[in-house]
């Protein structure tokens, strides 16, 4: 029976550090200055999120999401021994594509130099904190029916040039980083059910669309995009809007939904897994994801104290930064459980 392996896993995180104490001094062109523009301090970032620092791209122009994926994507090419010019198909999931259209998949296509050669599908998918898991579903189903043998899987986000840098914002600005991971996946023969994706679940409640978003346009209204872009200070429609305590509260319950149905669909107990991946929003999110669902905690992998939220990159950035800490290993089962702005909900079971 045809089963979908990872063959590869790379992640990329642009070099400058943002520490929490930094964050009140910079200004919207991420600049540190004297004066304090935004009242927060490391204390209260820490306490509520459990976030010390961030990755922000240079502020130079020159640095898009594509190029984040770009990186992520080599990497995984090369831990997979894969050449690009094996991809046949690339499904990449942001919240922070380069342009509205074309997507970022065909732009990554072009920058790996494998565009005019292979002509491989390209998409992109808009589930944002939940698209590692969207994304690995359609892989696997992709995998299995034989439609594409090598897929490459990103999720790669620029969330720093898109936050509010004033007090107005600081309740969605302080969680977000930027980063990018990616996975090659491929067919196996095996009789083994627990080998290679085990299990994929991906669900949604569109109730919540406007308890987290980001609208830049309105596309019922003409003229569709009613702001000043040089005015940062009245603008609301280029800055991302949350209801903390909503999102907070549903995280919670999909992950913990998510990750008990994967663990009775398969059959499978704590016991069979190695490491539990969440996505990673807040630390106390998944302090109460862990609490409730039983999960022992020493099978808890974070990364949200050095990177913040970098959307859809949380899981395999997760994964490959406690792989070059020598923790994670070739072999280990991973139940991976994601939330996200929809709302957007699931779970998988990999071997990695
Ligand atoms: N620094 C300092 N104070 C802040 C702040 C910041 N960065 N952000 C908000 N505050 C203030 C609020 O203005 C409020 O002040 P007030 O009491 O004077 O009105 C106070 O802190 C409490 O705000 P509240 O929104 O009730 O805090 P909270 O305990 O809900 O924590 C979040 C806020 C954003 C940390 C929390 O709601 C959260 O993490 N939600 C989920 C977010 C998430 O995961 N999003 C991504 C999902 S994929």
């Amino acid at each position: 029976m045809i089963r979908t392996q990872v063959l590869g896993l790379g992640s990329y995180v642009p070099e400058r550090v943002v520490k929490n104490e930094e964050i009140p001094f910079l200004d919207d062109k991420h600049v540190r200055g004297d004066v304090v523009r935004t009242e927060t301090d490391d204390a209260w970032i820490y306490k509520r999120t459990g976030i010390r620092e961030r990755r922000y791209v240079p502020n130079d122009g020159n640095t898009a999401t594509s190029d984040l994926a770009l990186e992520a994507s080599k990497r995984a090419l090369a831990d997979a021994g894969v050449d690009a010019g094996e991809i046949d198909c690339i499904i990449l999931g942001t919240l922070s594509p380069d342009f509205h259209f074309p997507g970022t998949a065909v732009l990554v296509q072009k920058k790996l130099g494998i565009a005019e050669k292979t002509n491989c599908a390209c998409f992109d998918i808009r589930q944002q904190c939940s698209a590692f898991v969207y994304g690995l579903q359609m892989a696997d189903a992709f995998v299995r029916t034989g439609m594409y043998k090598r897929i490459l899987l990103i999720g790669a986000e620029l969330h720093s040039h898109s936050l509010d840098f004033s007090t107005r914002g600081r309740d969605v600005m302080v969680l977000f980083g930027d980063g990018a991971g990616a996975m090659v996946l491929g067919p196996s023969e095996s009789d083994d059910p627990r080998s290679g994706v085990m299990y994929t679940a991906a669900h949604a409640d569109g109730t919540g669309a406007l308890d987290l978003y980001l609208k830049i346009f309105e596309i019922n209204k003409l003229p569709y995009i009613d702001y000043n872009p040089t005015d940062r200070e009245t603008n609301q429609l280029m800055y991302p809007h949350m209801d903390g305590k909503r999102v907070f509260l549903h995280a919670v319950r999909g992950m913990v939904m998510a990750s008990q149905a994967a663990l009775a669909k398969t059959g499978l107990s704590w016991d069979d897994i190695t490491w539990f991946v969440p996505h990673q929003a807040n630390l106390r999110i998944n302090e109460k994801v862990v609490e409730v669902a039983k999960i022992p905690p020493e099978k808890v992998l974070n990364t949200i104290e050095w990177y913040g939220n970098t959307t859809a990159a949380t899981v395999p950035l997760t994964i490959d930064y406690w792989r070059q800490q020598g923790k994670v290993k070739r072999g280990d089962r991973i139940l991976a459980a994601v939330f996200g702005s929809g709302f957007t909900w699931g779970a998988s079971i990999f071997t990695l």
